[in-house]
């Protein structure tokens, strides 16, 4: 779907209320990084405004860097917390992510993809893209087949989030714990949300280029259910672009995404 990036935040918040209306105790895969924020707003909006509860819902969050102290702000867990978690009324716990302050962090990875299995599978998972094509933080070269794991930031990922890090990419961390291709694989429906021209090879290679571990979110082709939002700049590089505008303009009966 080709949209303003406003327009998009509702669609994805639509789908995800949707959800929430029909099952509340539903599981939500939540994102960090700056493509979801708009979401997140629209949705503590619909929380405030609307009374949308995610009281009997749980979340799990992609990925978290490794190392980065309990109360350093761009802690993913502390993001996650301030962009979405303490605006709505999730229950205390509810929502997870991997624990990049472990001892024993091939030991925390498997008790995440337990906690995941033991919640039931998330319902929707939200994702942005890398530049260089990652989903997470499964850069290029990941396992398609791949489960929560360590991985190592690519020197590329490390310089875009330097942004986070006041301009020093000294400042980021150079591991990460991350969900696997293969464990996003399992969510029932991924809605992927990407804005502006830095992100356009990266989504002309998601959704036209051939499946390739070097640009990981290619897998996302042989999801069953996969949802891509852009914007005009984003979608800048899509061969097929007319086509796509066509078909969601004329598409009968819209039932969301
Ligand atoms: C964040 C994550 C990353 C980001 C990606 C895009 O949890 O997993 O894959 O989604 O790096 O980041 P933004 O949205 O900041 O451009």
């Amino acid at each position: 779907m080709i949209a303003p990036a406003e327009e998009l935040a509702v669609l994805a918040a639509d789908a995800i209320e949707a959800l929430l209306r029909r099952e509340p105790a539903t599981v939500l895969g939540l994102a960090t990084g700056s493509s979801p924020l708009k979401v997140y707003d629209e949705l503590a909006r619909r929380h405030e405004q609307e009374g949308l509860s995610f009281a009997r819902a749980r979340g799990f969050m992609l990925d978290e860097y490794v190392g980065l102290a309990a109360d350093h702000p761009e802690r993913y867990r502390n993001v996650i917390d301030t962009e979405i978690a303490s605006r709505v009324d999730f229950a205390p716990g509810a929502v997870q992510g991997p624990d990049g302050l472990a001892d024993d962090l091939p030991a925390a990875c498997a008790a995440y993809e337990r906690a995941i299995a033991g919640a039931g599978g998330v319902d929707v998972q939200l994702l942005g893209i890398g530049t260089d094509g990652h989903i997470a933080f499964n850069e290029p070269g990941s396992s398609l087949a791949s489960r929560t794991r360590i991985k190592t930031l690519t020197r590329q990922t490390r310089v875009d989030n330097a942004r986070f890090f006041d301009d020093d990419v000294d400042q980021v961390p150079t591991h990460c714990l991350t969900q696997g291709l293969g464990t996003i694989m399992d969510a029932r429906h991924l809605v992927l949300l990407a804005t502006g021209r830095h992100k356009a090879e990266a989504v002309h290679q998601l959704v036209e280029g051939p499946i390739s571990a070097m640009w990981p979110a290619t897998v996302m082709q042989m999801h069953p259910h996969a949802t891509v939002l852009v914007d005009d700049a984003a979608a800048s590089r899509l061969q097929l672009g007319d086509y796509y505008r066509q078909t969601f303009e004329s598409k009968p009966g819209w039932q969301g995404l």
